[in-house]
């Protein structure tokens, strides 16, 4: 099933089509709110167009995709998107229009799009952030993810060096797995002490680090 609709006590969950361009836009063109995501700020309806085209239709033609606007019920149109990718990495990535930012409404949706990956036999999910974004891993901490490593990245297509932080959330009672995909691929890899992380016996980094 492609973005099956969620409801949780505030929110609709449900893809986006192209009668959302005019949110979409809102959502994507701030600068700040997009400081930190691989991509520029938009600057027209013309690219929120081209992005939803790029971005969102691909996933909507898939069999399975899970792709979603955020919508407050009482207002009904997209102030913010959350996905978790079919790609091994299993990457959950979530924004909202900066007005809707504080009242829990990305720790809501997340819970609902995990409840749902986990239900249709999704194994894990991960998600990663720049460590200059740390609201960022609070939302992570908050859906029950824990951090597993930081790792360097040559950022495109902004092309900055940026540390990011790993958090992955097992799904299917595997608690020992930690997907090592981003460590393999970087060069400068290491976990950092004094980010929340409550490590139960056998789940530890130590694997990774005693290579
Ligand atoms: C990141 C983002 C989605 C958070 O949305 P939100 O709905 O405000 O988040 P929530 O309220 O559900 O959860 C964040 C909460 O985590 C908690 N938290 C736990 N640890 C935290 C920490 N170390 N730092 C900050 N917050 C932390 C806080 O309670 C925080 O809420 P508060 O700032 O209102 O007190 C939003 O700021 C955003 O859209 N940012 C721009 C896009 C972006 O950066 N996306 C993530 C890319 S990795």
């Amino acid at each position: 099933m492609n973005a099956p609709a969620l409801e949780t006590r505030r929110l609709v969950l449900r893809a986006f089509t192209e009668r959302d361009l005019d949110a979409l836009f809102l959502i994507l063109r701030d600068k700040e709110a997009n400081r930190f995501l691989p991509w520029y700020p938009v600057e027209s309806l013309e690219e929120t167009k081209a992005f939803y085209e790029g971005r969102y239709a691909p996933l909507y033609a898939l069999p399975q995709a899970y792709a979603y606007a955020i919508c407050l019920k009482e207002e009904g149109c997209p102030i913010g998107y959350i996905n978790v990718s079919m790609e091994e990495h299993h990457d959950l990535g979530y924004g909202l229009r900066k007005e809707f930012w504080h009242r829990g409404i990305a720790t809501e949706a997340a819970r609902a799009v995990i409840e749902r990956v986990k239900r249709d036999g999704m194994p894990f999910v991960t998600a990663t952030h720049d460590r200059n974004n740390p609201r960022s891993g609070g939302v992570m901490r908050n859906v029950g993810m824990r951090y597993r490593y930081s790792y360097e990245e040559q950022w495109q297509p902004k092309d900055i060096p940026v540390v990011f932080r790993m958090y992955q959330l097992n799904l299917d009672g595997v608690e020992s797995r930690v997907y090592r995909g981003y460590w393999d691929n970087s060069t400068v890899r290491f976990v950092e002490k004094g980010v929340y992380a409550a490590h139960r016996p056998g789940t530890s980094m130590a694997k990774l680090t005693a290579r």
